[in-house]
Formats: structure tokens, C-alpha cells, sequence
């Protein structure tokens, strides 16, 4: 398969390219050093870059940052920051690649857990990552290619870098995480969300 991968420099990103590189071809984009220039927040970046990328099997996404403020302290620009960024970016990755993606092909897009299981400051990222989930159940029904988002736990990595966001928290490794895109893009699902999610 031809797989676009958005946010193939990132922790994740890293991950999910490694999983799928041997058994197909990644082409990967973001805002700096990737195979195609995208920002994502951008809607004439984004339609630039599938122009230049021409037809595609698979878009995945790893890219997408909200702000984690408290809610006392968020200001309307934060929130409207997180919703641009990974809410609109990646809906606009799959409003636009609507036509760019072959029939039965897939977008894989990126939430996370702070939607049911929150933690201080995370009021904007589980907004956005609740209305990334609608949308997926909702854009399934409608789309000619499968969708899945996949939810995943904070990372094993932001956990060794030294945070004490996440009291308890064991983490999941970004490998794992990965294993959720390739069984997305590679199995036949379609409106689903798969928890990556740490066992107590
Ligand atoms: N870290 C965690 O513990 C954790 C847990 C659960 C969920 N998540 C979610 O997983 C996703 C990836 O996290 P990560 O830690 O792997 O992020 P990361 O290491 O910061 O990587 C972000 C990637 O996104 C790209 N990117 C950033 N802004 C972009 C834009 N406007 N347009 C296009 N590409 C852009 C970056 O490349 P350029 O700089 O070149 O643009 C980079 O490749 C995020 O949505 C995050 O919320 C993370």
C-alpha cells in the first residue's frame, strides 16, 4: 500500500512508520524534513499537499497538540489552538482526502485517553479527543474508505522524560500504540476506536 503518514518525525510517528515501513510505501509529511511540506491547521496546506501526493491507499495521522492548561487558566485562544490543530487538522485531512483515497482505503487518526479518563488541565484535550471519536462513528457511515481512531494512554516515553501528570500510571510503549494503526489500516474495521490502555 501507498501510506501517507502525518507526524512521521514524532515519538509516535517514529513508531507507527517502523511498524508498517518493510510492507509498504510511507510517504510522510509535516511541517519540516518530511517527504511533503503540511500544516495541518492550514486548509490550503493541506490541499497542496494532496495534490502533490496524488492517490493514496492510507492516511494515517500522529500529529495533533492541544494545550493542557486548567480550566481557571484556559483562554479562548487556547482552546481555539487545540481545536484547530488536532480536532480541524485531522478532519480536514479526511474532508479533503476524501477524494484522494482509494474506495477501501483508510484514515487512521489519533485521539487519546484523556476523553474518559482525565487528569487535571485536560479539559481541551478530552474535548477534542471526544469530538475526534463522534466524528470517526459518525464519518464511517458516510465515507467510501474505512476510518478508525486509535486512543491511546500516556506514553511510556513522556513518563520517563519526567512528569507528574499521570500519578500511578505505567504508560504505554509507542510500539504498542503502533500495533493499533497497522491492525487499522491492515484489518477490514471501520468507526472504531481502539484503547491502547495500560492493565492495572
Ligand atoms: N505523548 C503521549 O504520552 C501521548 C499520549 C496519548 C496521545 N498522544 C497523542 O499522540 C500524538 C503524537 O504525540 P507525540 O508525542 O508522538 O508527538 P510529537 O513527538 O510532538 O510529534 C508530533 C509530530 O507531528 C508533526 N506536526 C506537529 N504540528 C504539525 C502540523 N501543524 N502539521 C503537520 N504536522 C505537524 C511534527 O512534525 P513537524 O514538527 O515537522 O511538523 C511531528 O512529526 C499527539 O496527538 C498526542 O496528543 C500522545
Amino acid at each position: 500500500m501507498k501510506i501517507l503518514l502525518v507526524g512521521a518525525s514524532g515519538t509516535l510517528g517514529t513508531a507507527v512508520r517502523a511498524a508498517l515501513a518493510d510492507r509498504h510505501e510511507v510517504v510522510t509529511a509535516s511541517r519540516q524534513g518530511a517527504d511533503l511540506p503540511l500544516d495541518m491547521t492550514d486548509p490550503d496546506s493541506v490541499a497542496a499537499m494532496y495534490a502533490r501526493l496524488g492517490p493514496v491507499d492510507a492516511v494515517a495521522c500522529t500529529a495533533g497538540a492541544v494545550p493542557l492548561r486548567p480550566l481557571a487558566e484556559m483562554s479562548r485562544a487556547d482552546l481555539e489552538a487545540g481545536i484547530g490543530h488536532k480536532l480541524l487538522g485531522q478532519v480536514e485531512l479526511v474532508r479533503q482526502g476524501a477524494a484522494h483515497v482509494a474506495p477501501g482505503g483508510s484514515f487512521t487518526l489519533i485521539t487519546s485517553v484523556l476523553s474518559h479518563d482525565p487528569i487535571p488541565g485536560s479539559t481541551a484535550a478530552a474535548l477534542v479527543s471526544g469530538a475526534l471519536k463522534a466524528f470517526v462513528v459518525a464519518a464511517a457511515i458516510e465515507l467510501r474508505q474505512r476510518i478508525n481512531a486509535v486512543s491511546p494512554s500516556v506514553f511510556t516515553t513522556t513518563l520517563a522524560g519526567g512528569t507528574d501528570r499521570f500519578p500511578g500510571a505505567r504508560g504505554v510503549a509507542p510500539a504498542d500504540v503502533a500495533r493499533a494503526y497497522v491492525k487499522s489500516i491492515e484489518g477490514a474495521q471501520t468507526g472504531r476506536v481502539y484503547r491502547v490502555e495500560e492493565p492495572f
